[in-house]
């Protein structure tokens, strides 16, 4: 058996099945990722070109163990070298968050383990901070969700310490991405499919609105950006589709798109630097795997002399590193969950009382 000495801190088995990944993973002391594997549901999903929630309950349900036990074999560890058991258990689908949630309980009520439920938006904060020193703490920053269920701004002090300045009033930008693949008739998931089409396009061919709201506002909007897509691809009256366009027209479109997605984001992180003089921008979420993004993040970084924290690609998407390696912040802080703990489909991150 191995011995864990690379890391001084709790051994912790991770599960992540919020959406349509079923992920596991084995972490020591918050940020040394012993394994992380994820299985994704996109082939099971793609003829729907969204994601079917009864499907991805059942196939977590399927594939929850032996995902477990890959992890566990990966990390080359047994049952009884861990520490703790934490789940993901809010916010995402309800029936997908059931089983990981059932899981992550069997399995420390069996082992005799302590259990930890943490809060998904959150751990996507946390995946940057994967594979860093665990000895250095989360610093004041602030910090910026970008998924396919989320698109928010938080002021964080730590990892138990985080409130939101603004979200998005409809859309997610991953969702909008996503749906934007759909109209441009692109593979799913859409976000990867118009990152890699982008390349190809001329990002001014169109010019597609960017929603700033109110002058003071932290929140984003992206529903507008997704109509003005579809009149511009299919008509006002819909009566094309993306079938008649050559590749260079669909490249214009995705480079277009993607100018105004990552534009809208970048002005609110600009207004919410500006705002609160932080020294370091924490980023996470699937979005943040965004070429572009992660680009005109690392530019205004520069020019606002701030730390820039992005995620390895591996942890941008959904997995379950992210998740066990938050449940360290909780374990060292002694707050454990019952075996009442229930996934919910709100986060628990509340919004900012000024
Ligand atoms: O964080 P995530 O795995 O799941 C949620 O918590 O929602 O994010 C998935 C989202 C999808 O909408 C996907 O299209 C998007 O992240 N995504 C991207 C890229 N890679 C993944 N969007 C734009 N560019 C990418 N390179
Ligand atoms: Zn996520």
């Amino acid at each position: 058996m191995m011995a864990f000495t690379g890391h001084a801190g709790p051994l912790i088995m991770g599960f992540e099945t919020s959406c349509d990944e079923t992920a596991a993973a084995v972490v020591g002391a918050g940020t040394h990722v012993y394994s992380n594997v994820i299985a994704t549901q996109h082939e099971l999903h793609r003829r729907y070109a969204g994601v079917v929630p009864e499907i991805a309950s059942r196939a977590h349900l399927q594939r929850i163990v032996p995902v477990a036990r890959e992890a566990l074999r990966d990390a080359g560890a047994s049952f009884g070298d861990l520490d703790a058991v934490a789940v993901g258990h809010r916010p995402g689908l309800i029936g997908s968050l059931l089983v990981g949630t059932s899981a992550a309980k069997a399995l420390a009520w069996s082992l005799g383990l302590k259990l930890i439920g943490v809060d998904h938006i959150v751990a996507h904060l946390h995946a940057c901070f994967l594979g860093d020193d665990p000895a250095r703490p989360w610093p004041y920053a602030l910090g910026l969700v970008v998924s396919g269920g989320h698109t928010s701004l938080f002021r964080v002090r730590g990892p138990l310490d985080v409130v939101v300045l603004g979200r998005t009033l409809d859309d997610a930008v991953g969702e909008a991405y996503d749906k934007a693949g759909v109209i441009l008739g692109l593979d799913y998931p859409g976000g990867p499919a118009i990152d890699r089409l982008a390349n190809e396009g001329d990002d001014r061919a169109h010019d597609f609105p960017v929603a700033m709201l109110a002058r003071d506002s932290l929140d984003f909007s992206f529903s507008g950006l997704k109509t003005a897509l579809l009149y511009a691809v299919c008509g006002t009256r819909l009566e094309r589709d993306a079938s008649v366009l050559t590749r260079t027209q669909r490249a214009d479109f995705a480079a277009s798109f993607q100018r105004a997605a990552v534009s809208a984001i970048i002005a609110k992180v600009k207004r919410a630097v500006e705002r609160l003089d932080v020294g370091t921008l924490i980023v996470g979420g699937g979005v943040s795997a965004n070429s572009r993004l992660r680009a005109e993040l690392e530019t205004l970084s520069r020019e606002h002399r701030i730390d820039l924290r992005l995620p390895a690609r591996e942890y941008c998407v959904d997995n379950a590193a992210m998740i066990a390696g938050l449940a360290a912040a909780r374990y060292a802080a002694g707050l454990f969950d019952g075996w009442t703990l229930s996934p919910s489909t709100r986060s628990a991150v509340q919004a900012w009382q000024r």
